[in-house]
């Protein structure tokens, strides 16, 4: 990849890069839509990501050349605005304009990208090219940033250069995840622990559903403004709360009366989740996969049935991988809509879980890929 890399960037810009930086994709282990309301999370790094080749350019021009869509364009560094019509560069374009708001000086890059990571199957690729490109043009030219900086801009420009309102959690994990574990994030204060992934003989599946999410268009950005709505109701009985995670079950159990329909399924998702990460860092601790999966499957049903963001490929693959002996337990993973399910299994159980995917190209007509979850490093240079 890095060979690759290098020979594109000196080919395009007549110049070696100064060096290559890789942020990785995610999955999320367990904790999902609780990010933007000041909830838990427990995603893991990948090993598989975006890879950007830089050098700076001394012109106040951003030069950009994508691998993967076959697309190159330059811009003024003076007012990186958002296009519509070519969302590819988007999120490089974001991340730069971002830290020129935030005071930093740009005096102009060379940028090559590519990846890895399957595009738009909720593995984060998107922020992993914000943390990439962001990383390597704080380390460029020296840039004054922390890594919580750098995770909030990297959002920040996803808000507003791709429009999707996402939460914290993508970019925090593509720039702290941490080798052989996955990472436990309180998204109220940021504050996080490792919690070890090494259990042998075991692994985590990724399967790709390929049924492509845009969080951008619709329903993410749906379950915001619901989220939004439910925080107002909450402030009216706990004027202290500063996010939804700050009511708890037991209030919400007392209040019941208060919330109706879709809103009191959302807030039952959310507070659910909550304490299902909570209790799944212990059981990970303890080295319960019993534990584990079922965890994995209860927050599977609660994103199906309460918060409404699976669709029937992945409840199938979910189905599916529960009625494979040696199959901890399984759930879909990521903003939803499609996207990826991930499944805890033993590795003596991966060919029959492979094999079984079969029924779902006869059932829907779609290939599904499978990958390995490897925990891995956050961003880096390479
Ligand atoms: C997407 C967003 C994240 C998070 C998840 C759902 O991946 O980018 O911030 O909200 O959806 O957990």
């Amino acid at each position: 990849m890095k060979t690759k890399l290098v020979r594109n960037h000196q080919q395009k810009f007549h110049f070696p890069p100064a060096f290559c930086v890789f942020a990785p994709g995610r999955i999320n282990f367990i904790g999902e839509h609780t990010d933007y309301n000041g909830g838990l999370v427990m995603p893991m790094a990948l090993d598989k990501g975006v890879y950007v080749a830089i050098s700076p350019n001394g012109d106040r021009m951003l030069r950009i050349q994508s691998l993967d869509f076959n697309q190159y364009a330059e811009f003024s560094l003076e007012g990186l605005a958002p296009d519509p019509s070519a969302m590819w560069a988007n999120c490089p374009k974001g991340i730069v304009r971002m830290l020129q708001d935030k005071g930093c000086a740009v005096p102009g890059a060379d940028i090559t990208i590519t990846g890895d990571l399957p595009i738009g199957a909720g593995l984060s690729s998107s922020a992993a090219v914000e943390v990439a490109v962001g990383f390597a043009v704080k380390r460029m030219f020296n840039l004054n940033v922390s890594d919580i900086d750098l995770a909030f801009l990297c959002q920040k420009a996803e808000h507003e250069f791709t429009g999707a309102k996402c939460g914290i959690m993508d970019q925090m994990i593509s720039i702290l995840g941490k080798k052989r574990t996955l990472m436990k994030l309180s998204c109220a204060d940021l504050e996080y622990e490792y919690i070890p992934f090494k259990f042998s003989g075991v692994s985590i599946l990724i399967t790709n559903s390929r049924v492509s999410h845009n969080l951008a268009q619709g329903e993410y950005n749906v379950r915001r403004t619901e989220c939004a709505q439910i925080f107002e109701m909450i402030r009216t009985m706990n004027s202290d709360a500063a996010t939804i995670s700050d009511f708890s079950l037991k209030e919400m159990g007392e209040n019941e009366y208060f919330f109706r329909g879709t809103l009191y399924n959302r807030l039952l998702h959310i507070l659910s989740e909550n304490y299902r990460v909570r209790k799944m860092a212990r059981m990970l601790k303890d080295g319960d996969l019993y534990a584990v999966g079922d965890l994995l499957y209860e927050s599977h049903k609660s994103m199906r049935d309460h918060y409404e963001v699976s669709c029937p490929e992945l409840d199938w693959l979910v189905d599916n991988a529960s009625q494979i002996p040696g199959v901890y337990g399984a759930r879909m993973t990521g903003g939803g809509f499609g996207g990826c399910t991930i499944t805890l299994l033993k590795q003596s159980a991966e060919k029959a879980y492979i094999a079984s995917l079969d029924q779902y190209v006869k059932e829907f007509g779609i290939e599904p890929e499978v990958y390995t979850a490897v925990p891995s490093d956050g961003v880096r240079v390479i």
